[in-house]
C-alpha cells in the first residue's frame, strides 16, 4: 500500500480500556497457525476442490499492440477444453488498493508483453495447459518505449518538493558530494502463487483466493464484474506470503468469476511461477541523484533526492523513493524531485517498504559517501543530523529513537573496534569489513473492524484481516486475551473472510495497530458492559482467570455472563494527525562482510539491528519481521533484480531459481534488538508497525561494509561480483 505519511489520532485513549493486569500481551509466544503450516493441514485457494471443479490456464502476450487469438476455434474444440475466456474485464489496471478507481487495461490490447490476454478453461488442470500452450497469440502494431531514460516527463508525473537554495547551499558547503545510484525492478516473489478458485450460487460469488486486503479485494472483484459488492465473499485464511503483489486482485480471480459464471461450474485458476513475476505488480527500477553539502563538522546544510521510476500509462502508482527522505535529515537547504517515466515494462507497484526500502539505501550509502569525505565517523554523521522536528512541516516527531537505537546497535555490533579506513583486515582470499545504516520507515493507520463474542467458554475475535505469515492469528488472540482476563487459548481467532467486519488488511506495516486496536476496542465494549454489570466503571474493572473484580469485590465472569453472548465491536478510524505529529519508525543496521579477492564474491557474515517501533505485542512475531526485513535488505544488496529484456521489456528470469532472493546459506545469525518505546500518538494499544522496518536500510549497511572490505564503492545495486571486482 502507498504510504501517505498517515498519522494516527484515536478517537479513544487508554483510560478506557482499563488496567492490563494479564501479561498474554507481549508474550513471545509461538505462532498459532504455526503446526498447521508446517504439516501441511492449513489449506491455501488453491488445495480446495469442490464437485465439479475445472481449471483456467492464463495466456500471455507474446508482444505489445493489438491481440489476436488465432486459432481460437481450434483450441476450443480440443478435448475437455470448455471455453476459451478474453474479456476485457478479467485484466484490471494493476493499480493495487482502493477500489473502484482504476481503470482497465482490456485485453484487445498488450500493453506489455506478458500481460494476461487469455483463460483456458479445461475439464482437467493438464488440458487447460496444454491448451493455454496451443493457442496462438498474435500481437501487432505496437512498439512502445522500455527504457525510462528515454522517455520525456510529462509535468503530471513530477512532483517537486523545495526549501531553501539547493544549488547555493552546495556551493559554499565545505563537503558536497553529487552521487548517482540505481536499484533495478524487483519482486514480491511469494512462495505462494496467485490462486482463485470462484464458485457460484445463484447470484452470490464466493471466490476463495490469497490476497492480502479482503475488503478492498471485495469490492475490486464486484466493480470488476459490475455486481453488488454485498454478492461477494472472499475466503482467505491463510496466504503464503503477499510482500506487495497481493494488495490488489489479479487476472486469475476475475477470470475465474467470469468463467464460471458462463460455465455453472466452480473454476480454479492458479497462476504458473512465471506468470507470476509478470502478470503481477514489479517494485520500480529507480535511478536517484543524491547531492548533500555539509559543513566541517558533517552538519547537512543541503539535501538534494531525485528520483526517476517507472509505471505504465494511466496507473496510479509511483514508487515513493523520497518518503523517508522527507524526513530522515535536518537540513535547511532541500530539494527532492520524483518523476515517473510512462513505459511498457510489466506494472509497478508496491513491493516490501515500498519507497524507504530504495529510497533510504541509496540515500544511506551517500550518508557513508559523506561520512568518508568529511573524515567522520558514520555513526555520528547520523547522530549530528537527526532533527529536531520534521524538517519539511516543522511539527514536532511523535516519538524519535533513532538515536537510542544508533547507540544500542553500535554497542551490541563492537562498532568501535572496527578498522575506519577500507582495506584493514584479511584473511586469506577475503577482504573484511563492517558498515552501518540508519532505517526509517512511515507509521501507517488504516480503518479497521473488528468483532469479538465472550461466554463462559472463552472468546472468539472475527474480523477479515488476513495473516500473510506475518503472525496476525496469534497478536490478535494475545490481545484479546489480554483485555478480557483470557489465557491465549481461550480466544478463537477467525480471519480472512468478508462475512466478517473488514479488518485493515495485511500491508504498509499498519495491519498489527490498525486491526489489533479494532480488536481491542471491540474488547472495550465487552469491558464496558461488564462493568455496567458490576456498577462499576470501565477503569476500575479488573478482569483476571475468569473473574471479574471491581475494587474489593469480585463474580465469577460465568456467573455474570449468566448463559448470555456479550459482543463487542470495535472499530478504528485514523485521524488527520499530521499537522499536529509526524510518526515514524526507527532503527540501526550494522553488517560484516567477507568480500573475495580472487571471485568478488560477498558472504555476510553477521549483522545488528536495533529497532524502535512502539509497543512490541509478541518479540517472537516482531523479531521474525525485522529479520526478514534485514534478509529483503541483504538480498537487494547483492542479489536481487529483476531483469527486462532490453528489445522489449519482457521479463527475463521469471522463476525462483533465475530470481536470486537469499536463501538459509546465505544468512548468517542476525542479533536483533527491539527497544522499548512508548509513542503517546500510537492509540491505546501503542503498537507501530514494524513488519517493513528492516528492509529500509539493511542493504546500505551491507553495501558500506563492502566498501569498508575492499574498498570498492557499489552504486548499482545490487553488487553480483562484476560489480565489485
Ligand atoms: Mo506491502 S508492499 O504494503 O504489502
Amino acid at each position: 500500500m502507498e504510504g501517505r505519511g498517515m498519522s494516527v489520532q484515536l478517537k479513544v485513549d487508554d483510560r478506557d480500556t482499563g488496567e492490563v493486569t494479564q501479561n498474554v500481551l507481549g508474550r513471545d509466544t509461538e505462532r498459532r497457525d504455526a503446526r498447521q503450516k508446517v504439516t501441511g493441514r492449513a489449506t491455501y485457494a488453491a488445495e480446495i476442490r469442490p464437485e465439479g471443479l475445472v481449471h483456467g490456464a492464463l495466456v500471455r502476450a507474446p508482444g505489445m499492440g493489438r491481440v489476436e487469438l488465432a486459432n481460437r476455434a481450434e483450441v476450443e474444440a480440443m478435448p475437455g477444453v470448455l471455453m476459451v475466456l478474453s474479456d476485457a474485464r478479467m485484466i484490471r489496471n494493476a493499480a493495487q488498493g482502493a477500489a473502484g478507481e482504476a481503470p482497465v487495461q482490456g485485453v484487445e490490447t498488450a500493453a506489455y508483453v506478458g500481460q494476461p490476454v487469455a483463460l483456458v478453461v479445461a475439464e482437467s488442470f493438464e488440458a487447460a495447459a496444454h491448451a493455454a500452450r496451443t493457442l496462438t497469440v498474435t500481437c501487432e502494431g505496437a512498439s512502445n518505449e522500455i527504457d525510462p531514460e528515454k522517455v520525456e516527463i510529462a509535468e503530471d508525473d513530477t512532483d517537486e518538493t523545495a526549501q531553501g537554495d539547493l544549488e547555493a547551499a552546495l556551493r559554499e558547503a565545505r563537503h558536497e558530494i553529487d552521487r548517482t545510484y540505481t536499484t533495478p525492478s524487483m519482486h514480491s516473489a511469494a512462495m505462494e502463487p496467485h490462486a482463485a478458485l470462484a464458485e457460484w450460487d445463484g447470484a452470490r460469488l464466493t471466490v476463495r483466493a490469497s490476497l492480502q486486503m479482503l475488503r478492498y479485494n471485495r469490492a475490486e472483484i464486484a466493480d470488476c464484474l459490475g455486481i453488488d459488492t454485498e454478492n461477494v465473499r472472499l475466503l482467505s485464511p491463510f496466504v503464503g506470503g503477499g510482500f506487495g503483489s497481493k494488495l490488489g486482485i489479479s487476472a486469475e480471480a476475475v477470470a475465474a468469476a467470469l468463467a464460471a459464471r458462463e460455465l455453472g461450474r466452480p473454476v480454479r485458476v492458479v497462476q504458473h511461477r512465471r506468470s507470476v513475476f509478470e502478470v503481477n505488480t514489479r517494485r520500480s527500477e529507480t535511478t536517484q541523484r543524491i547531492r548533500l553539502g555539509a559543513d566541517a563538522e558533517g552538519r547537512l546544510d543541503a539535501i538534494g533526492h531525485e528520483a526517476l521510476v517507472s509505471n505504465l500509462p494511466e496507473e496510479d502508482f509511483s514508487e515513493p523513493v523520497l518518503q523517508g527522505t522527507h524526513f530522515a535529515y535536518a537540513a535547511r537547504n532541500r530539494l527532492l524531485v520524483q518523476r515517473t517515466a510512462r513505459i511498457h515494462r510489466p506494472a509497478a507497484g508496491s513491493v516490501r517498504a515500498p519507497g524507504e526500502a530504495v529510497g533510504i539505501t541509496a540515500f544511506e550509502i551517500a550518508m557513508d559517501e559523506l561520512a568518508d569525505e568529511v573524515g567522520i565517523d558514520p555513526v555520528e554523521l547520523r547522530l549530528a543530523n537527526i532533527p529536531e522536528k520534521d524538517p519539511e512541516s516543522d511539527v514536532p516527531f511523535s516519538s524519535h529513537m533513532l538515536a537510542e537505537t544508533l547507540h544500542d546497535g553500535a554497542a551490541r555490533f563492537g562498532w568501535a573496534d572496527r578498522p575506519r579506513a577500507a582495506r584493514q583486515r584479511r584473511e586469506g582470499e577475503w577482504w573484511i569489513g563492517s558498515g552501518m545504516a540508519a532505517c526509517f520507515r512511515v507509521n501507517m493507520m488504516m480503518p479497521a473492524e473488528a468483532r469479538v463474542r465472550l461466554t463462559a467458554d472463552g472468546a472468539i475475535v472475527e474480523t477479515d484481516m488476513t495473516d500473510i505469515g506475518t503472525g496476525s492469528y496469534s497478536i490478535l488472540g494475545q490481545i484479546a486475551a489480554e483485555a478480557l482476563g483470557l489465557t491465549a487459548e481461550g480466544v478463537e481467532v477467525r480471519l480472512g473472510d468478508t462475512d466478517f467486519p473488514p479488518g485493515s488488511g495485511s500491508g504498509g506495516s499498519f495491519g498489527a495497530a490498525s486491526t489489533g486496536t479494532a480488536v481491542w476496542l471491540a474488547c472495550a465494549e465487552i469491558r464496558t458492559a461488564l462493568a455496567g454489570r458490576m456498577d462499576c466503571e470501565p477503569g476500575e474493572l479488573t478482569l483476571r482467570e475468569g473473574t471479574v473484580q471491581c475494587g474489593n469485590r469480585s463474580r465469577p465472569l460465568a456467573e455474570l455472563l449468566n448463559g448470555e453472548t456479550l459482543t463487542g465491536h470495535g472499530e478504528v478510524e485514523p485521524g488527520k494527525a499530521e499537522d499536529k505529529v509526524r510518526q515514524a519508525t526507527f532503527g540501526a543496521c550494522f553488517a560484516e562482510v567477507a568480500v573475495s579477492d580472487v571471485t568478488g564474491e560477498t558472504r555476510l557474515r553477521r549483522m545488528v539491528g536495533s529497532f524502535a517501533a512502539g509497543r512490541i505485542l509478541n518479540p517472537r512475531t516482531a523479531r521474525s519481521q525485522a529479520q526478514g526485513g534485514m534478509i529483503w535488505g541483504t538480498g537487494m544488496a547483492l542479489t536481487e533484480a529483476l531483469l527486462h529484456d532490453r528489445r522489449d521489456g519482457h521479463v527475463v528470469n521469471r522463476d525462483l531459481a533465475e530470481y536470486h532472493l537469499p536463501v538459509h546459506a546465505d544468512i548468517p545469525e542476525m542479533d536483533i534488538a527491539l527497544l522499548e518505546e512508548s509513542d503517546p500518538w500510537a492509540g491505546p494499544l501503542h503498537a507501530k508497525g514494524i513488519g517493513e522496518l528492516g528492509i529500509c536500510g539493511s542493504g546500505a549497511a551491507v553495501i558500506n561494509a563492502i566498501h569498508n572490505a575492499c574498498g570498492v564503492r557499489v552504486r548499482d545495486l545490487p553488487a553480483t561480483p562484476d560489480r565489485v571486482l
